[in-house]
């Protein structure tokens, strides 16, 4: 099975435009002809436009937290895939669990983000994640089905290719404490078995599933020597432009 990894950073709301180039001015050099992964960005929506200027011509692609999914319309304080796509974004994270929690983001809501990224060419990360009661309950399984599920239904395998899943359990966010390569093995396993019975196993065995959850640069190489994990969506570690690197970079490249 070759599944080409998908390295991403995701900024949250952190970095101005000015900070955003900054960042890849340092960062770009780091990883220019590396080719082995994908590597993508999600800045915060005010630095989309200069960091899709900065990353013109590179190998980063860069992409919203967020986005909504009409083309347009009485939206107050929202952005659509067409805006997206006219600052220069090429992908795009759809149900962070930050988005879950703190802003009422529904697998419902996920579905028609997913189905709007498609349409538009936009690459979709699909976050999906257990609790820590969700765990600690024994429903990882059942929520992980769930989210997976609904935010598939009604797209077929041949309009779903692009997807990629990110694994995140929402106890390993931003917490420091990171699922053992074998927890996330596990929960990958659930993921590409929920995703086989619904869009094939072929569609499945060819999905790119990253963890993300305190990956770090001391982590990495642990984390992607597993071959159930084909990425990495890295929050506080990708702030920095040498530590993104190492991570891109995880077996020493
Ligand atoms: P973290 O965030 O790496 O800071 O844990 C990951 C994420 O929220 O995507």
């Amino acid at each position: 099975m070759t599944r080409k990894p998908l390295i991403a950073a995701n900024w949250k709301m952190y970095k101005t435009p000015a900070q955003a180039v900054e960042f890849l001015s340092a960062f770009l050099p780091l990883v220019a002809g590396h080719t082995r992964d994908q590597i993508a960005i999600f800045p915060s929506a005010t630095s989309l436009e200069s960091a899709a200027r900065a990353a013109q011509g590179s190998n980063v692609l860069i992409g919203a937290q967020n986005m909504h999914w009409m083309d347009e319309g009485a939206f107050t304080g929202e952005t659509s895939a067409p805006m997206l796509v006219a600052l220069g974004c090429t992908t795009i994270l759809i149900g962070h669990s930050e988005r879950r929690q703190h802003f009422g983001e529904t697998d419902e809501m996920v579905n028609l983000k997913l189905v709007q990224a498609l349409k538009h060419n936009l690459l979709p990360v699909v976050c999906v994640g257990e609790t820590e009661a969700e765990r600690e309950g024994q429903h990882t399984e059942q929520v992980l089905r769930r989210q997976v599920s609904r935010a598939i239904v009604g797209i077929d395998a041949a309009r779903a290719a692009p997807l990629v899943i990110a694994y995140e359990p929402c106890w390993a966010i931003g917490t420091g404490k990171t699922a053992t390569p074998h927890m996330a093995a596990e929960a990958h396993l659930i993921i590409r078995g929920e995703v086989a019975r619904i869009l094939g196993r072929n569609f499945a065995d060819n999905l790119c599933i990253l963890y993300g959850g305190s990956v770090k640069p001391d982590n990495a190489t642990a984390l992607m020597n597993e071959p159930e994990i084909d990425g990495a969506l890295v929050g506080g570690a990708s702030l920095d432009a040498v530590s993104f690197s190492r991570i891109v970079k995880y077996t020493g490249l």
